[in-house]
């Protein structure tokens, strides 16, 4: 079965064919990242505008790439929720009409799911019951699965989602966005040791990250002897190159330190979990995956947005018995919870 998976939730666009749920057949990513690294971040109206521009080519691409035609496609995926409003419209509407020009059955995926199965599309070999941490931009959960497309949330952050806290430390460090890969990548010759960075006091298996990135930017400010606020390009022209690798070194240090804490705390309260996988975003961060060693992780490759992970989740939906929707009522749900 080839399925066509198409993502727009944020800012990539991107469409993949996937067959039978774990062969990519191809995969294109068209990133807005060097649009908003200009920015600082992702402006949602500009976002979708993009993916308007590139949508059609990025999905001729992904049927050209993986030599196949409309006839042997046997249905379109599509990320419906949670997501930036108008990316996801852009994302929906075009699969939409193509499921009713083409007369495919269309599937509507969530996008914490498709992020989760992105594992099984790079060979996790994972057993049921599981935990799955997701780790993003827009969120941070450790979920339960009992089996293929269950779902249960143990632990969420109260406030920022990891990957956010990351882009918010790098814009006080005044490296680009996306924060994450700059951190990790200028982490690389600082000093983990060099400021010390506290774990917030949060009960159970819930995260905070809001506290980590006042606790970072108080730091900087001691450090440069100003009380400048965030986010503030005079701050970060006071740090130097080393000052800033340090801090990048010690926050990183710390954010994983928390993920490994609440994660070690789960599989404590859910002794029967068999297997962990670690998806979204942050999955791909390095530091991680080394203070994760038994954890299944995605290929760096599929730890981002992309298409790919569309289809694989659509392709488990369908095994579970799950039913198309109906193309011409689909709607998109910016907030909505992977268990509804
Ligand atoms: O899953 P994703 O592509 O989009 C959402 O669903 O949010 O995640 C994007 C997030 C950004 O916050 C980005 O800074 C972070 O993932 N990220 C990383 C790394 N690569 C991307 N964070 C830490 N280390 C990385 N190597
Ligand atoms: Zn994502």
């Amino acid at each position: 079965m080839k399925i066509l998976g198409i993502e727009t939730s944020c800012d990539e666009t991107a469409a993949a064919v996937v067959r039978d749920g774990v062969e990519i057949l191809s995969n294109v990513v068209v990133s807005q990242i060097d649009i908003f690294a200009e920015y600082g971040g992702v402006i949602p109206e500009v976002a979708a505008r993009s993916h308007l521009e590139v949508i059609l080519p990025v999905i001729d691409k992904a049927l050209a790439d993986a030599k196949c035609s409309w006839d042997d496609i046997d249905a379109i995926a599509v990320t419906h929720a949670p997501g930036l409003l108008g990316s996801l419209l852009v994302g929906t509407l075009t699969a939409r009409t193509l499921a009713i020009l083409h007369n495919k059955p269309l599937y509507a995926v969530h996008h914490l799911k498709s992020h989760v199965y992105a594992n099984w599309i790079s060979g996790a070999e994972a057993n049921f019951p599981l935990l799955a941490m997701v780790v993003s931009g827009g969120h941070t959960q450790i979920l339960y699965m009992r089996g293929h497309n269950q779902f249960e949330i143990i632990g969420t952050t109260v406030d920022d989602a990891v990957g956010e806290c990351f882009d918010k430390v790098a814009k006080i460090l005044g490296l680009p966005y996306p924060g994450g890969p700059n951190i990790a990548r200028v982490a690389l010759s600082g000093n983990e040791n060099k400021y010390r960075l506290p774990h917030p006091k949060v009960e159970g298996l819930n995260f905070s990250f809001s506290g980590l990135k006042t606790a970072v930017l108080r730091a900087v400010q001691k450090e440069v002897g100003m009380e400048i606020s965030y986010p503030s390009h005079l701050l970060k022209d006071l740090l130097t190159p080393e000052q800033v690798a340090d801090f990048a070194a010690s926050f990183q240090k710390t954010a994983v330190g928390i993920l490994q804490e609440k994660l070690k705390l789960a599989l404590e309260k859910y002794p029967d979990a068999r297997s962990v996988v670690v998806a979204g975003g942050v999955s791909a961060n390095a530091a991680l995956r080394k203070a994760l060693p038994k954890a299944y992780f995605p290929t760096p490759a599929l730890s981002g947005d992309n298409g790919a992970m569309v289809g694989a989740a659509a392709y488990y939906e369908i095994q579970s018995g799950v039913e198309p929707v109906n193309p011409y009522t689909l709607n998109i749900y910016p907030r909505i919870s992977i268990e509804n």
